[in-house]
């Protein structure tokens, strides 16, 4: 673990240079029964060292908290905490096997949400009370206390904005560089809520930090832990075949009138197939295109690379480690296409229906009369939640759902009479 003096150039606040300490010292802040709430969306951008320490703390003393995210995150945070039985309840979704476990097991209560309504359900009260601890991770803290995120947004501005107490993990493998990709926005709530001021993709409408009360943060912890991002499998010949119909159906719609000739903004969701798909477009003529989405995973960086983006924006980067690593080595590069929100703005109804985001997403299984389940297999067993998928399939301009006909290996059709779940109904679709 990295020492003390390894982060004070990236803390810039005095006040808050006293607050540094151990991930097992601010892990004491942590009680039985609070709403801990971190940042991290997908395994990018969440807190590792003091989650660790907590899963440690909870091996010796029994306790268990409540897991707000912005969506899924690590291993060294739900991985390490459900294997020291340490979560009673967790939102909004998750990717973690062992988290999946529990759920399934009833050992871990679930709340599967869709991504747009998190913050603002936090902010009301929906989930039990407010938000009594927020962990987050950045790369720098400036003077008055804010914070550079690092590779994610999710629901950090928000949370930390309604936290009784802030933990900031200052993680020295993300570059600071990162600073300038951010754009943080938390809208009001009703009855003063005013529209979301973002008319197009590349619209900057927050500040480049989040707003953090210094009197509120109780610790800050160096952590030297590197995002887990994984590999996505390689795209194979039923992948290609998806992304070439796709591309045949896009130019359909532009010669026939329906669709300018960079499209309209882009999202595309999470998942090997999805990210294969976007691959069809790296491919083909399109040029000068959009993207408003909500992870952004290889595809995203081989469009920038071809030099067929305009702009990116999205809540988290989700990219393999090699990706990542080309990121890291050009963030100067890809700073200047791509722009980090919080997933309130990112996965927005009223925005995906203003800019005319075209939708497309991952099935598990779909029906003949057009319902998706993305959620439930064989209807009882949550394999990850609904995600944003909800967010942009019911109010974008277009609305794709993409599905490999067959699963395991040809044993079960994912084309059914019925969906045995519907989280997408046949008038979202
Ligand atoms: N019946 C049983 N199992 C099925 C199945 C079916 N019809 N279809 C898929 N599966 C299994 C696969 O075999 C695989 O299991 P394994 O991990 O044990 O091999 C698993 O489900 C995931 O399938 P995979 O083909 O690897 O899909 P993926 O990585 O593209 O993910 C979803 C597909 C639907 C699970 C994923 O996209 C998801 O979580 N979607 C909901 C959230 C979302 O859409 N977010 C995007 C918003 S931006």
């Amino acid at each position: 673990m990295v020492d003390k003096n390894s982060i004070l150039e990236r803390v810039h606040c005095k006040a808050l240079q006293d607050k540094i300490m151990t991930a097992e010292q601010a892990a004491e802040f942590i009680k039985d029964g609070m709403n801990v709430a971190t940042s991290g969306f997908t395994p990018s951008g969440y807190p590792k060292a003091v989650p660790l320490a907590l899963a440690e703390k909870a091996k010796k003393e029994p306790m268990q908290i409540n897991l707000w995210t912005g969506a899924s995150v690590g291993p060294e945070l739900d991985g390490a905490l459900t294997e020291a039985n340490a979560v009673a309840r967790r939102l909004p979704y998750q990717t973690n096997d062992s988290m999946r476990k529990a759920l399934n097991a009833g050992k871990v209560k679930y709340t599967d949400l869709h991504l747009s309504h998190v913050a603002q359900m936090s902010r009301y009260g929906f989930f039990g009370g407010g938000v009594d601890i927020a962990i987050v991770e950045a790369c720098e803290i400036l003077e008055d206390g804010s914070f550079i995120p690092t590779t994610s947004m999710g629901n950090t501005s928000s949370y930390v904005q309604s936290a009784k107490q802030v933990i900031i993990e200052v993680n020295t493998t993300q570059p600071v560089s990162l600073k300038g990709m951010h754009d943080s926005y938390v809208p009001l709530d009703p009855p003063h809520r005013k529209p979301i001021p973002l008319e197009a993709s590349g619209d900057i409408i927050g500040t480049p930090y989040v707003v953090c009360d210094p009197a509120k943060v109780v610790a800050v912890v160096p952590c030297d832990i590197t995002d887990k991002v994984r590999d996505l499998a390689a795209i194979d010949d039923d992948a290609k075949a998806m992304g070439k119909n796709l591309v045949a159906f896009f130019e359909k719609e532009v010669a026939e009138g329906r669709l300018p000739d960079n499209l309209l903004p882009l999202q595309s969701g999470v998942g090997s197939v999805a990210n294969a798909v976007i691959n069809g477009l790296v491919n083909s003529n399109f040029k000068n295109l959009e993207v408003y989405t909500e992870v952004v995973q290889d595809g995203m960086f081989d469009l920038i690379d071809a030099g067929k983006l305009k702009v990116c924006s999205g809540t988290a980067l989700s990219p393999s480690p090699a990706k990542l690593k080309n990121f890291y080595e050009n963030v100067e590069h890809y700073k200047k296409y791509i722009i980090l929100r919080p997933q309130e703005v990112a996965n927005s109804p009223e925005i995906a229906r203003r800019i005319g985001v075209i939708a497309m997403n991952t099935a598990i299984e779909v029906d003949i009369y057009g319902n998706i389940n993305s959620t439930h297999i064989i209807g009882t067993k949550m394999m990850n939640g609904i995600g944003g998928s909800g967010d942009y399939a019911r109010n974008g301009y277009l609305t794709v759902f993409f599905t490999n006909s067959v699963a395991k290996g040809g044993d079960i059709s994912s084309v059914v009479p019925f969906c045995s779940h519907v989280d997408h109904t046949e008038h979202d679709v």
